[in-house]
């Protein structure tokens, strides 16, 4: 079969529940052009490469055939070029905690875990639950709303725009007219609340991220009022539709390897270095389908002509048999684990050192109380997005909580 068939697969519904023995076919060509013009980069070295190359953009204006129809908001610094992406990255990492000292982050231990004590006690009462609905969901959102100054009681709203604007992301089935309208109708309504709530803080601060944003005066401030409502809206989806994947398919992973739940059980720490396999083993970001040839890139024998789109398969890339041994087995004890789950290069994730604690904590507390749990159903129901991929349910049962 032609590389273009198999990247069409992967995108079908039908192979949601395991695309990795067709990732292993699409490295058979490292750099395969698509039908539609695009190129899909799916080995590592030439993924980490494109990744820190310069003439690599993330900014959709830069193409060829910009798409015809606005998003409904400019794009936020993760669809930003230097120096724009960095002023902006910068001003928000101020209210944040710097990611490779994470103090902020790492002073929020205690708080994560009151959450996540307080959602297993929840489930304490029965001997089945749905572990999105009812742990990996709340978990995170909970975490992003507090962190923003959102009010809780006002997430049932934007949960609706974020799922909409994350489903209609990347390439998928249906129309891609409906798609798009969907997807700005979304956008544009979770545009408009930020704006009121960012005024609110304005008028009234308090010690969230949002309050930060709207009142900061620093070095690379002000940000625009258009500005804060992009970022804001950025952190929300990132923050209600990733670490959900990662926890789910991390208690997926631990209910087919019950050698793995015992051992977390017995040594607590492992849990750092299971997170870290699970963002090589089942990345909740599958691809990155937004980066621009600024210029003819040629990788892996291949030219990329200037204003193509680049698609940056990670998933694959982080099991890549060139850069990684025996990538289809899942090894907590690897000694070397450099993996493509946060992405890398100037764009890397900013909230990583939030993803990484939500998961250990949320991860080893599940481990470490739950008595004897168990899949209903394997494979789980999956989300339609083959970008940001998880299950939409993972129903288990279990003896007791303790
Ligand atoms: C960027 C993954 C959680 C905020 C990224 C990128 C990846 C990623 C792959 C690179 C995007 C690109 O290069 O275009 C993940 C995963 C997460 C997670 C797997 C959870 C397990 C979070 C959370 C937040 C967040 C909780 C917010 C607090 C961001 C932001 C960017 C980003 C703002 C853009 C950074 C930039 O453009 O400089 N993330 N993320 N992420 N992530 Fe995360």
């Amino acid at each position: 079969m032609e590389p273009a068939g198999i990247y069409e697969q992967i995108h079908q519904f039908s192979n949601r529940a395991d695309p990795y023995p067709l990732y292993a076919e699409l490295r058979g060509t490292p750099v395969s052009r698509q039908e539609d013009g695009s190129y899909v980069v799916s080995t590592y070295r030439e993924i980490v490469a494109l990744l820190h190359d310069p003439r690599v953009s993330s900014d959709r204006r830069n193409l060829a055939h910009p798409p015809a129809a606005a998003e409904g908001l400019p794009a936020a610094f993760i669809g930003l070029d230097p120096p724009e992406h960095d002023r902006l990255r910068r001003l928000t990492m101020r209210h944040f905690g710097p990611p490779h000292a994470p103090g902020k982050v790492d002073g929020m231990r205690a708080e994560l875990l009151e959450i996540i004590t307080g959602l297993i006690d929840g489930i304490a009462d029965r001997k089945r639950a749905d572990i999105v609905d009812d742990i990996a969901y709340p978990f995170p959102v909970t975490v992003i709303c507090r962190l923003l100054g959102v009010p809780r009681e006002d997430e049932p709203r934007f949960h609706v725009w974020a799922e909409e604007i994350v489903e209609t992301l990347g390439p998928g089935e249906g129309d891609m007219a409906e798609r798009a309208r969907r997807r700005q109708a979304a956008v544009l309504a979770l545009g408009r609340y930020l704006g009121e709530l960012a005024e609110a803080h304005r008028r009234d601060p308090g010690d969230d991220l949002l309050s930060g944003l709207v009142t900061d005066d620093g070095p690379d401030g002000p940000m625009s009022a258009t500005e804060v409502i992009t970022t804001a809206a950025m952190l929300l989806v990132a923050g209600h539709e990733t670490t959900v994947n990662l926890v789910t398919n991390g208690m997926l992973t631990m209910l087919r390897n019950p050698w793995l739940l015992e051992r977390l059980r017995k040594e607590p720490d492992l849990v750092v270095h299971t997170v870290e396999e699970l963002l090589r083993f089942e990345p909740p970001v599958q691809f990155l389908p937004q980066r621009v040839a600024l210029d003819d890139i040629t990788v892996a024998g291949v030219t990329i002509p200037k204003g193509s789109s680049i698609v940056l398969a990670l998933a694959s890339g982080s099991r890549d048999p060139a850069h990684v041994q025996d990538p289809d087995r899942f090894n907590p004890d690897r000694a070397y684990n450099q993996h493509l789950g946060f992405g890398g290069g100037v764009h890397h994730c900013f909230g990583a050192p939030l993803a990484r604690l939500e998961a250990q904590i949320a991860l080893g507390e599940l481990a470490r109380r739950l008595v004897n749990p168990r899949l209903v159903a394997d494979p789980p129901a999956y989300r339609p997005s083959s970008t940001l991929r998880g299950p939409r349910h993972l129903d288990i049962e279990y003896d007791h909580v303790t």
